[in-house]
């Protein structure tokens, strides 16, 4: 019997200890049923705020909507100093883990809050106000988060770009962020390697005259270009700094962060996180969906900072409950591939959250690789990033989970904040491959082309219907490309998501993939006009049509037509690695092709919109679909006849 046939009509109920003592039981969806904007306001009295807020919400000119309005906090306080003051100074924040293994650090919640106060000490030094942006570009170390959280603590809106993105990927987002200020490293290990950052960051801070520092942690000892004046060591500004430093309280709707996403045009957006209601969402949902236990659990979120997941379970959600978490610099493969499992192993992990594409991966490697390691301390997976299959969800439970944990697939955005549909651990029977149900107080639908909801047993697109404390408030600088985007598709009252979504008979919601021109490549958005107006900026290129098709391990893979500038050019092997170098550079590795094929025409149609859908059948080796809108039927022919055996490796 295959798996997917195991897997079918098969269900997973809650493990019985877990569901007696569950943070999350079924009274949460009642709670929520009868009141929604109670069952928030509970969730945000889980926080200390110094002033209470007048009203909810404010939903009076939507899309634009104001949580706990004028109500007061400090969002470094709530993830730090109060559990201090709570007499939990000495309990670990972070067990850190880098990639070279005898190197660690742990460090205490009073530890914690004696560095954010440094830093942020030092930030107010260089003449960081309250509203003024900081751009953080780092790897997995524990400056990354105390350089986020010195922000929050002074007011400062941070803008993380993964260590990942190139320099003109950061140097698009300093300019449209207007950062003042950029904290950076040398550089980061990956794959057994130092890996530069600096050189990066002094190329697109050249190109930002709005950049008056830039901060450099020394993490690999690489030898950097030094811009006097300019640059500063962390070690000298923050290690001076006293440890007293007064959080001030800000405003509920407060700017707290800026995170890029791409969206369908080649200008990624700027998605605002606001205070109040971000920090509610993440830290209820970190509680709720991961039955977070802050006296006994280790939690893990192996996922890099530099993404929304990483902020909001890695840094807000996990420090706002006083979680003991653990933090990995490196790669999955370094030294051995069982290097997660002996991390599992020797810090105790109880709680892991990750993304389906390293699932795939450790399948591929497989289970031998994760029987040599103790697992037993295990109690919850999580899932995160794009649709699981239920062949993973399958091995994932039963080779990682010893067949007693609970798995929740959550679905979410950058753009939601926070967990939108996930099952809850205590509650709910599992199907594999379906995030399930709305969280309580999220109102999620499936709906057709019009909008009208669908029945049960049907196909249509994801909206949410009621706005929730964690949602963008906009994008930065432009109201409105963030109605255009989310609010209108709809009416002003209706969030579209982007996402295809199925209801079966039971209600459970199967969330599709994404119904725009965005990839969704090992669990990072990509949009295919991003990489097209990459690839077309390239001398040889005339014109490119990028699509994302299905691929074993990632998801989606990058595959990309291109047509050359002059004809007889050469379109040997060399220039199609020579484009995808190209794209890596512009973009970042993530958005490396996994495949180009060098075209004489792209299928049109009459109107002259690239016919991505057949390119996607084409790039996944399918029969065609219908032709009939194409200008001319003999290109696709052509297109086939240049079909390349394999995709390239790497
Ligand atoms: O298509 C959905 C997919 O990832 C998109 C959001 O990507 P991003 O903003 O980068 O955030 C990723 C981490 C939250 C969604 O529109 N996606 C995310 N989680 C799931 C998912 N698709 C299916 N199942 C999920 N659990």
């Amino acid at each position: 019997m295959s798996e997917t046939s195991h897997a079918e009509g098969r269900t997973f109920p809650p493990p019985e200890q877990l569901a007696a003592h569950a943070n999350a039981g079924p009274e949460v969806y009642d709670e929520a049923a009868a009141d929604r904007l109670a069952f928030w306001e509970k969730a945000a009295r889980r926080l200390t705020w110094t002033q209470e807020w007048d009203e909810v919400l404010d939903w009076s000119n939507p899309p634009f909507a104001k949580w706990f309005v004028g109500g007061k906090l400090n969002v470094a306080y709530n993830c730090v100093d109060r559990h201090v003051e709570d007499g939990h100074g000495d309990q670990v924040a972070y067990f850190w883990e880098g990639e070279p293994a005898d190197d660690t650090r742990t460090i205490t919640y009073a530890g914690l809050k004696d560095e954010i106060s440094k830093a942020a000490n030092a930030l107010l030094d260089l003449g960081v106000q309250a509203g003024d942006r900081v751009a953080i570009y780092m790897p997995m170390i524990p400056e990354t988060i105390i350089a986020m959280l010195a922000c929050a603590r002074i007011g400062a809106v941070h803008m993380v770009v993964f260590g990942g993105f190139s320099a003109d990927a950061l140097a698009s987002r300093l300019d449209d962020s207007g950062a003042v200020l950029v904290i950076t490293s040398d550089g980061g290990y990956r794959r057994g390697a130092p890996s530069a950052l600096k050189p990066a960051v002094d190329d697109a801070v050249g190109r930002s005259p709005g950049v008056r520092n830039v901060i450099v942690v020394k993490r690999t000892g690489q030898d950097v270009d030094w811009s006097e004046g300019r640059d500063l060591w962390w070690d000298d500004v923050v290690d001076r700094q006293s440890t007293e430093h007064e959080p001030e309280s800000f405003d509920a709707e407060h700017p707290l962060y800026i995170m890029y996403t791409s969206g369908t045009t080649a200008k990624p957006k700027g998605i605002l996180h606001t205070t109040g209601g971000y920090l509610t969402q993440v830290a209820y949902t970190h509680w709720a969906t991961f039955d977070l236990k802050p006296d006994d659990d280790v939690y893990w979120t192996a996922a890099d900072v530099g993404w929304v997941t990483g902020h909001s379970y890695i840094v807000y959600g996990p420090l706002a409950n006083r979680a003991t978490s653990v933090m990995y610099e490196g790669t999955p493969e370094t030294p051995h591939r069982g290097r997660w499992w002996e991390i599992v192993q020797k810090y105790g992990v109880t709680i892991l959250y990750t993304a389906p594409t390293v699932i795939r991966t450790f399948m591929k490697w497989g289970e031998d690789v994760p029987k040599d390691f103790d697992l037993s301390s295990l109690r919850v997976l999580g899932s995160v990033g794009e649709p699981i299959n239920p062949e993973a969800w399958l091995w994932y439970h039963e080779h990682i989970g010893g067949g007693r944990c609970p798995i929740t697939d959550t679905w979410w955005q950058t753009e939601t904040g926070a967990h939108m549909i996930t099952p809850l651990p205590g509650v709910t029977s599992l199907v594999p491959g379906s995030a399930q149900f709305p969280f309580p107080g999220i109102s999620a639908k499936v709906v057709d082309d019009e909008g009208n909801e669908l029945s049960d047993d049907s196909t249509g697109l994801l909206v949410l219907t009621d706005p929730w404390p964690a949602m963008l408030r906009t994008i930065w600088g432009d109201d409105d490309r963030y109605v255009d985007t989310y609010w209108s598709r709809f009416g002003k009252n209706v969030y579209f998501a982007g996402d295809g979504a199925k209801k079966d008979a039971d209600g459970n919601i199967w969330l599709l993939g994404r119904v725009d021109d965005v990839m969704n490549v090992s669990g990072h958005r990509i949009s295919t006009t991003e990489v097209e107006s990459s690839l077309v900026g390239h001398p040889s290129v005339a014109e490119a049509a990028v699509v994302g098709a299905s691929d074993p391990t990632t998801g989606q893979g990058i595959v990309a037509f291109v047509i050359l500038r002059e004809s007889g050019t050469d379109s040997g092997d060399e220039l199609v690695q020579t484009l995808r170098n190209h794209v890596a550079r512009d973009i970042g590795p993530i958005a490396k092709p996994r495949q180009i094929m060098v075209v004489q025409e792209l299928p049109k149609t009459r109107s002259g919109k690239i016919m991505r859908r057949l390119l996607r059948d084409i790039a996944e080796n399918r029969e065609l679909g219908d032709v009939t809108t194409l200008t001319d039927d003999s290109v696709m022919n052509m297109i086939k006849e240049k079909l390349p055996a394999a995709p390239s490796e790497d």
